[in-house]
């Protein structure tokens, strides 16, 4: 059987590769989702969006909840926001509306693997923007000079996977203005430690904003995303999207209504998510110090540190941990080229398995000799 060719050279992703690997012992810190447990209001509010129905809703979304996400913004819920089946049909979605084989999709490296991927797909060529450490900053006047005539899209994701870092309200806007469409992947812009990081929505008619329910509400599984853009951007995404998911599960919008509704719950659930990561990111960083021996700069956002370890083939290295320590973490090369020499150690996990897990790379390390 011939694979279509936009398929060609399109795998498992490293990620999905060395997560494989767990079994019942292993520590997991390469996973990308919430250990955070649904409380009884919110298993009380998916109950109740059981009972509510089971057709299909409008391709865009019920029209109550895209008011309920577009609330405290100028996009008319009409016609300028999306409900997608979370944060990854909702790329797929932009990146089918607007990339043309031959063009150009500026992505980070290092940077969450789809965006390239999804470039390749519709057979475009990603071009990445080198992020370096240990800020790992955009560099704005850098950025520039990778845009060319073929340029479709530029992609920008803070808080940042893998890095855990946050791009400034400044250099956003002159990202915004630089003048080829821009794609914001907001997804964890709720997971924050010291300042809250500032949103690309509104910053111009070129900026699609995309975010979801599924790393602030722990709903990976339930598929609940959505998109900002402006009216005429927005009408070939969702072109796109009623031929790719046709609208999102009605149950997960009725959850996600539930949720947006209770603004004094959200805000306390959103309080304690926060809370927990930032318990969980100073076992991480302590690990880190200690452990590793390495200094990296706290995340501001996210639930990731990215940790750089000695001289090494970093795949071939989780692998090895993954087999011979049942420690999981993810190669820095799993997210491009500038991530060689790093791992990204989740930690999405409760503090004794972050602590006990980056003993065992730094165990292994020592034990290696490296
Ligand atoms: C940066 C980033 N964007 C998008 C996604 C996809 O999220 P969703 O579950 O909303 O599809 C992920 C998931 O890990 C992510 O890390």
């Amino acid at each position: 059987m011939n694979v279509a060719d936009r398929l060609a050279g399109v795998e498992m992703s490293l990620i999905r590769q060395i997560n494989a690997l767990a079994t019942p012992l292993s520590v997991n810190l390469g996973i990308g989702e919430p250990n955070v447990v649904p409380d009884a209001r919110l298993r009380e509010m998916a109950e109740r969006a059981a009972t509510t129905s089971w057709h299909y809703s409008a391709n865009a979304g019920a029209l109550s909840l895209r008011k309920k996400i577009g609330a405290k913004t100028s996009f008319d819920p009409k016609s300028e926001i999306c409900v997608t089946a979370g944060t990854q049909e909702a790329l797929f979605s932009i990146f089918t509306a607007f990339v043309n084989p031959g063009d150009e999709v500026l992505v980070p490296n290092p940077g969450f693997v789809s965006y390239a991927t999804l470039a390749r797909i519709c057979g475009a060529r990603a071009v990445t923007y080198n992020l370096e450490p240990p800020e790992w900053q955009i560099e704005v006047d850098a950025l520039r000079t990778k845009i060319t005539s073929k340029t479709k899209l530029i992609i920008v994701n803070s808080p940042s996977n893998p890095l855990g870092t946050v791009v400034s309200p400044d250099t956003l806007a002159a990202i915004a203005a630089l003048g080829p469409l821009v794609v914001s992947d907001e997804i964890y812009r709720e997971i924050w430690y010291e300042l809250e990081p500032a949103s690309m929505l509104e910053l111009g008619e070129n900026v699609i904003v995309v975010n979801g329910l599924s790393k602030s509400h722990a709903m990976t599984g339930l598929r609940l995303g959505w998109i900002f853009a402006r009216a005429p951007l927005m009408q070939p995404i969702i072109t796109a999207h009623q031929y790719i998911a046709t609208c999102a599960s009605v149950f997960s919008q009725a959850l996600a209504e539930a949720i947006l509704e209770d603004a004094e719950w959200n805000a306390s659930w959103l309080r304690g998510v926060r809370a927990q990561f930032a318990a969980q990111r100073e076992a991480a960083l302590y690990a880190i110090t200690h452990e590793l021996e390495a200094e990296i700069a706290p995340p501001a956002g996210a639930f990731y540190a990215f940790a750089p370890v000695p001289s090494c083939d970093t795949v071939s290295f989780a692998k090895t941990l993954a087999t011979d320590a049942a420690v999981l973490v993810i190669p820095g090369i799993a997210f491009g080229s500038r991530g060689e020499g790093f791992i990204r150690i989740s930690y999405a996990a409760a503090v004794d398995q972050i602590t006990s897990g980056i003993e065992r790379v730094g165990g292994w390390l020592r034990a290696s000799g490296m």
